[in-house]
């Protein structure tokens, strides 16, 4: 960032005074706002006491355009100290202020940079043969033609470390320079030139107007025919040049038959019924009988009485054709007999929850 203090009291003028014409033109200026307003004048007056002294702000001029305008000396060293358009040092016969911001370092500020510095030296100071002096500036408002350095009023764009030494050679040497972009194109225009509105195919649909084409085609066609017949001539045409195989089971559930359905046990001379079944059917372990309640008569009747029987060396009398007595389930009792004579119980009545103070 640029150095922002004013210059040692030994490079510092004794006095400074606008020129007559310098004078008239700033009382043009300073006119240009209404009463109590001339403070508003400040930058246009301390830029002319820059261009009088040689391109550089001494302390004697601040304050003689403070004095001008009728404002402290402090407010006018504030306006000079903050915008690096002045300069507070003297200066090279020409001033290069390099632009550094984001768009320029994108395309190569650095780069001539490093060659100002490699040139000139260390930014602020004046080269030995009075010529130049440099210093990076933030944005200068030339960014599309990035990267830029002004060199006292004018400005210098798409620079390369290459063109700005060749520029800097022709103004050292009196030559006449380009100004603005070194590389030819007129002020922000694409490089290559001004091309894009003589571009055809923006004109002749072969770019925007294509799409355009093909959502009308498409709607034409729609419109034309109704849609199912259209489908429907699409599908037969299709159904004539590329037939596909027929598929019945494609996407439907397998329906064959099981291996180890009831029915197909009992045709088998099976139980209907598989022994691991039976077994977890009497697993009292998964009983839905609650506490208290009478429990239910056990679930393979025939198997415990063949095996009491077989204890006892008799058969059961439980005919094997016919299914075996249904054990009963938790709630089953509800219809007989016996659950009728009992009184319905009453369901508890819900007692609110006692309110307490805040509810
Ligand atoms: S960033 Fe360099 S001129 Fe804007």
């Amino acid at each position: 960032m640029a150095n922002r203090r004013l210059a040692p009291a030994a490079e510092q003028p004794a006095a400074f005074a606008f020129s007559s014409e310098n004078a008239e033109w700033a009382k043009g200026q300073i006119e240009k706002y209404p009463e109590g307003r001339q403070a508003s004048a400040v930058i246009p007056l301390l830029w002319k006491a820059q261009e009088q002294n040689g391109g550089w702000l001494p302390q004697k001029a601040i304050e003689a355009v403070a004095d001008e305008l009728g404002m402290p000396h402090i407010r006018v060293l504030e306006v000079a100290t903050f915008y690096t358009m002045f300069a507070l040092e003297p200066v090279g016969r020409f001033w290069i202020q390099l632009c550094g911001t984001v768009p320029c370092d994108s395309c190569g500020a650095r780069e001539l940079k490093d060659y100002l510095h490699q040139r000139l030296g260390a930014p602020g100071h004046v080269s030995a043969d009075g010529n130049f002096s440099w210093l990076e500036v933030e944005c200068l408002g030339a960014c599309c033609n990035a990267p830029m350095a002004q060199i006292n009023q004018d400005y210098y764009e798409d620079l390369t470390p290459d063109l700005l030494g060749a520029l800097m050679d022709d103004l050292a040497a009196g030559r006449p320079v380009k100004i603005g972009s070194q590389v030819g194109r007129t002020s922000s225009e694409p490089k290559g030139g001004a091309d894009t509105l003589t571009d055809a195919s923006l004109f002749d649909g072969s770019r925007v107007g294509a799409w355009r084409q093909r959502f009308e085609d498409k709607k034409a066609e729609e419109s034309s025919e109704p849609s199912g017949k259209a489908e429907a001539a699409s599908s037969e045409q299709r159904a004539a040049t590329d037939p596909k195989p027929a598929r019945p089971d494609a996407g439907r559930a397998v329906s064959g038959q099981s291996t180890d359905a009831p029915a197909q046990r009992a045709a088998a001379g099976q139980t209907p019924v598989k022994s691991g079944d039976q077994t977890d059917a009497a697993d009292r372990t998964e009983s839905t009988v609650r506490p208290g309640e009478p429990t239910p008569p056990p679930v393979d009747t025939v198997a415990r009485a063949e095996a009491a029987g077989a204890e006892a060396g008799t058969q059961s009398d439980l005919p094997r054709n016919e299914p075996p007595p249904q054990p009963v389930a938790s709630g089953a009792s509800e219809g007989t007999d016996e659950a009728k004579a009992q009184p319905a119980k009453k369901p508890e009545p819900t007692r609110a929850a006692p309110k307490t103070e805040g509810n």
